[in-house]
């Protein structure tokens, strides 16, 4: 059986929806940009939608659009994918990591409030500066594999520290946190849309804000820094090309139309791996917290029990073809962290346990039960044999 690590559900109208446009001399900022944002809009109940071609380069527009540049300190966590941290180290801010949850792998609301409190205790070794640094200006949550972060008591800190929030909602189109969107949680919200998440563009982002002055500067920075009223050579910021064409954004508004069988379909799969992992001693199967009243499911990761070598399973798996990928190595142990901000083994415990434990394996939308079943039946065997 052809088992696959992920696969977009893509249908004949999502088909139909790319060809419409290329049949068209309008391939960029055209009528479908307009239409995908909307669907944003009309989901999250937010005011403002801007598309772009990456989550990572809606990210970095919100950072610009914080204000947050050079030395700036923004509270994050090291388990996630490495863009929600290099947003920051874009502009030249610091990360300031703190742990996660043991049961969600989201980062720690107590650890932030800690960290709001006393900075000083959780700056990096290295790549701060020895003159002291501007005070801490943000904090940037991860809604990880489509579960939110606890975001109340983390709004609570940002209030009491006056600090911006960015909701970094890229995994979790979709998901509700006590009846709310996420994306919506914060000052801004970013989804994104390569093929293994719930909908594709192929490549693509979108960002979710209420603030109208923000979202026009985001606007003009992601079409070269044109301003309203600029002409097509005129710049009045320094911007970007982060601009998504009309395919991939008439491809997202087909897709955002049935958003919801979409996830009904990827929570099918998840209850039918969670059905039979549940009952395979030595494996962890995700965590939902009551506060989340939807998840999401973006990847679905497994957790060994500390006996079993995740590295050496995930090789026998692989062999056996069930493809997988351990899910996450942790952001401060990254090569470029480490030569940039000196972290170490042994800094964030809870981080790394879950990056040495966590494995991904098949998930999509179209799996069937039987390849559930198939996929099951291996992780078992192999297991046993452990
Ligand atoms: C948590 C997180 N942040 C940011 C991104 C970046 O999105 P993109 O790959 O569209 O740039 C991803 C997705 O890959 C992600 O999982």
């Amino acid at each position: 059986m052809k088992i696959t690590m992920s696969s977009p559900d893509l249908n004949d109208a999502d088909r139909q929806a790319v060809i419409n446009v290329i049949n068209t001399p309008i391939l960029s900022m055209g009528k479908y940009t307009a239409d995908f944002e909307k669907a944003f809009c009309d989901l999250t109940g937010a005011k403002h939608a801007v598309s772009v071609n990456s989550g990572t380069a809606g990210l970095h527009l919100c950072v610009r659009a914080a204000g947050i540049g050079a030395g700036d300190l923004v509270i994050t966590t090291p388990f996630s994918f490495v863009a929600s941290t290099n947003a920051l180290l874009f502009e030249g801010a610091i990360p300031i990591f703190v742990d996660i949850d043991p049961k969600t792998g989201n980062i720690n609301p107590e650890l932030v409030a800690d960290a709001a409190k006393n900075v000083e205790k959780y700056l990096p070794r290295k790549g701060v500066r020895a003159d002291g640094h501007p005070p801490l200006r943000a904090i940037l949550p991860v809604d990880v594999f489509g579960q939110p972060a606890d975001m109340d008591p983390i709004n609570a800190v940002a209030r009491e520290h006056g600090l911006t929030v960015i909701e970094d909602s890229c995994e979790a189109l979709g998901a509700t946190y006590k009846g709310k969107h996420a994306g919506t949680l914060g000052e801004f919200g970013v989804f994104a849309f390569y093929p293994n998440k719930q909908i594709t563009t192929g490549e693509g982002g979108v960002i979710i804000t209420d603030d109208d002055e923000a979202a026009h500067f985001m606007r003009a920075l992601r079409n070269q820094g044109r301003a309203p009223g600029d002409t097509w050579l005129q710049h009045t910021h320094l911007g970007y090309n982060y601009r998504i064409d009309e395919m991939s954004a008439a491809m997202g508004a087909s897709q955002m139309s049935r958003l919801d069988e979409i996830l009904s379909k990827r929570e099918q799969v998840a209850a039918w791996y969670e059905a039979r992992l549940a009952e395979i001693a030595g494996v962890e199967i995700p965590f939902i917290e009551p506060y989340t009243t939807r998840t999401s499911w973006f990847v679905y990761v497994i957790r060994f029990d500390k006996k079993i070598n995740r590295d050496e399973m995930a090789k026998r798996l692989d062999a056996r073809g069930i493809p997988v990928r351990p899910y996450f190595l942790p952001i401060h142990l990254q090569p470029y962290m480490v030569e940039k901000f000196g972290g170490r083994e042994g800094d964030f415990p809870v981080t790394e346990d879950l990056g040495k434990r966590g494995l991904a394996i098949p998930f999509s939308g179209v799996m069937t039960e039987e390849q559930v079943d198939y996929v099951c039946n291996i992780i078992r065997e192999e297991v046993m044999k452990s």
